[in-house]
C-alpha cells in the first residue's frame, strides 16, 4: 500500500509522515532528503547547479533511503542536509529534468511491494499517482516559516525569522511554478491545512480516514 503525503516546506509532512509509519506499521521514504543529498554532492564538490554538470555527476552517484535514513555514496549525511543552503541547493536540482527523471525511478523501486508512505512534492501526482491514499499537507507561509525557524533555531544555526520567510516565500513559489512536475494538489488528494493543528491531530485525521477505509 502507498500512501503519498505531498505539500509544501514547513507543512509538518516529514513529522507527520514519520509518526504516522510508527503507527501503522509501514516504511517511511522522505523524497525531499534524496534532493538534498544531491544538492549537498553538488555543494561539497563545487558543481554548479546546471544540466550538463549535474548529469556527470549524476553518473558516479548512489542515492539510497532506508531505515528513516539518506545515504549518498553508502554514507549517511542526515545530518548535512537541513541548512538554508543546501534547502537552497535542493530546490534548484529538483527543477532538473534529469535529475528528477533519476529520482523519480529511483522512489518507485525503493517502494516496490512494500507498505510505504511517501512525503514530497510530486508523489500524488508523478510518482504514484495510483497511490491508495493522498493527502495534501499545507499551512500558511507564516506558520510554516515559524516552525522551520524554530527547528533550525534547535540545531544551533543562526538565522532570523523574516530570512526564513522569506526563503519559504521564494521556494514556494519556485517549487509551484518550475516546468518539471510542479507542486500541485492532486485532484483526489485530500487536503490538511495545518495552520491551526498541532501534530497528533494531523496524525490522528490522516489514521483515521486510512483505518476508516478497513484497508489495515
Ligand atoms: O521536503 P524538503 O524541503 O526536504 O524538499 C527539499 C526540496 O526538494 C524542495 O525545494 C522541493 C524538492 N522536492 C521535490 O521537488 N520533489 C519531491 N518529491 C521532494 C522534494
Amino acid at each position: 500500500m502507498i500512501i503519498a503525503i505531498d505539500g509544501p516546506s514547513g507543512a509538518g509532512k516529514s513529522t507527520v509522515a514519520k509518526l504516522l509509519s510508527r503507527e501503522l506499521g509501514f516504511e517511511y521514504i522522505d523524497t525531499g532528503a534524496m534532493y538534498r543529498a544531491l544538492a549537498y554532492k553538488a555543494y561539497t564538490n563545487n558543481i554548479e547547479i546546471q544540466e550538463d554538470k549535474i548529469d556527470e555527476m549524476l553518473k558516479t552517484t548512489a542515492v539510497d533511503y532506508s531505515d528513516n535514513k539518506i545515504f549518498l555514496d553508502s554514507k549517511n549525511v542526515e545530518g548535512y542536509i537541513r541548512s538554508e543552503a543546501i534547502s537552497k541547493g535542493a530546490s534548484k536540482i529538483s527543477a532538473l529534468r534529469n535529475v528528477r527523471e533519476k529520482m523519480v525511478e529511483l522512489q518507485r523501486k525503493i517502494a516496490s511491494n512494500k507498505n510505504v508512505i511517501l512525503d514530497g512534492r510530486d508523489i500524488g501526482t508523478k510518482v504514484f499517482p495510483d497511490a491508495d491514499f493522498k493527502f495534501f499537507v499545507t499551512a500558511s507561509a507564516e506558520t510554516r516559516a515559524r516552525r522551520r525557524y524554530n527547528q533550525l533555531v534547535r540545531t544551533g544555526a543562526r538565522t532570523n525569522y523574516k530570512n526564513v520567510l522569506e526563503d519559504i516565500k521564494k521556494r514556494d513559489e519556485k517549487d509551484s511554478t518550475r516546468e518539471i512536475s510542479p507542486l500541485v494538489k492532486a485532484d483526489d488528494a485530500v487536503l490538511i491545512d495545518t495552520t491551526n493543528m498541532d501534530v497528533r491531530e494531523v496524525v490522528k485525521t490522516i489514521a483515521d480516514i486510512v483505518g476508516g477505509k478497513n484497508v489495515l
